[in-house]
């Protein structure tokens, strides 16, 4: 593959040797002598049209790690607020001859129709409420290095799957590798088709969660509501909300994610969050290796790759 757009397109021995590859790159991300300069003399630029911590700052130090040129383009303070379009502002930083753009933005497709534009590997960083392929990546690390096996586990997406492009890659990436997904999500968070797809979905977490091995929770995203649906915070909590309580409808040694950022006291209590059973400050750390996975994999096709 030239670009990582999406999880769609991935074959799950595509997503194996990823996972296998970022499951090296932990110990080479945690160790200083055990790193190589792969991506030595290329040059890769963060190009993030939308606000973000973990990924963006994840691919910089993935990229560092493996010795690559990093720029962090300032997308608030560059010619995009003088009205310069994404072509021409891609175009533009292709006649730079990047290796690697990894872009994150608003509207989906809009990865897609910039992977078109260039010349270098593209990485799909987040594109509206599409997808967010090294997210569900790093999460399936995170499951595999904890549970051993993603095949046969019962995981629970819940919350705001209408708006996830977290939910929707790992939906892709889960089942293709032989995991039983379910959806836990208020109807006017439940995007119709997907009851379609064959996902089982519940409106209620006691039902949803009943048998789960790994409980995803999901930020209620506000942002992209348009004020159609913007629930009470109180309500949405005492509803949907992963307090101790629900928790327990879960299995005794089922384990809690959520990609970030958090609305604590929103769709997750702080004593869940920062509990025994949280792997959240593991999927940080699990997507630095994801990334430096995903980088070198691309680079390794790049012309003198
Ligand atoms: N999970 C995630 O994409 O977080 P950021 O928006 O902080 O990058």
């Amino acid at each position: 593959h030239r670009h990582l757009l999406g999880i769609e397109g991935l074959s799950p021995l595509d997503i194996q040797a990823l996972l296998d590859l970022a499951d090296q790159k932990v110990e080479v991300s945690r160790q200083i002598e055990k790193r190589k300069s792969s991506l030595h003399g290329r040059t890769q630029i963060n190009l993030f049209f939308e606000p973000s911590t973990r990924t963006q700052s994840s691919f910089e130090i993935a990229g560092k790690r493996l010795g690559a040129d990093v720029m962090n383009m300032a997308v608030a303070s560059s010619s995009v607020k003088k009205g310069e379009t994404l072509i021409d502002t891609a175009a533009t930083l292709n006649a730079m001859r990047p290796d690697i753009i990894v872009v994150r933005h608003h509207a989906a497709g809009a990865v897609h129709l910039l992977a078109r534009k260039v010349d270098c590997a593209v990485v799909n960083a987040g594109d509206g409420a599409h997808e967010h392929p090294t997210q569900a990546l790093l999460d399936a690390l995170t499951i595999r290095r904890n549970k051993g096996r993603i095949e046969g586990l019962v995981v629970a997406i819940c919350g705001d799957i209408l708006h996830s492009r977290v939910a929707r890659s790992n939906m892709i990436l889960l089942a293709a590798m032989g995991a039983q997904v379910r959806l836990v999500a208020p109807t006017n968070l439940l995007p119709p088709g997907f009851a379609r797809l064959g996902f089982p979905t519940f409106t209620n977490m006691r039902q949803g969660l009943e048998g789960a091995d790994i409980v995803m929770m999901l930020r209620l995203q506000r942002e992209r509501m348009n004020g159609s649906f913007v629930p009470s915070v109180k309500e949405y909590f005492r509803f949907y909300g992963l307090d101790q309580e629900k928790l327990s409808y879960a299995k005794p040694d089922a384990l809690v994610m959520h990609p970030g950022p958090m609305n604590r006291g929103v769709e997750i209590s702080s004593d869940v969050a920062d509990g025994a059973q949280s792997l959240i400050r593991e999927q940080v750390e699990m997507g630095v290796a994801v990334r430096m996975a995903v980088l070198e994999a691309l680079a390794s096709h790049l012309p003198n790759g």
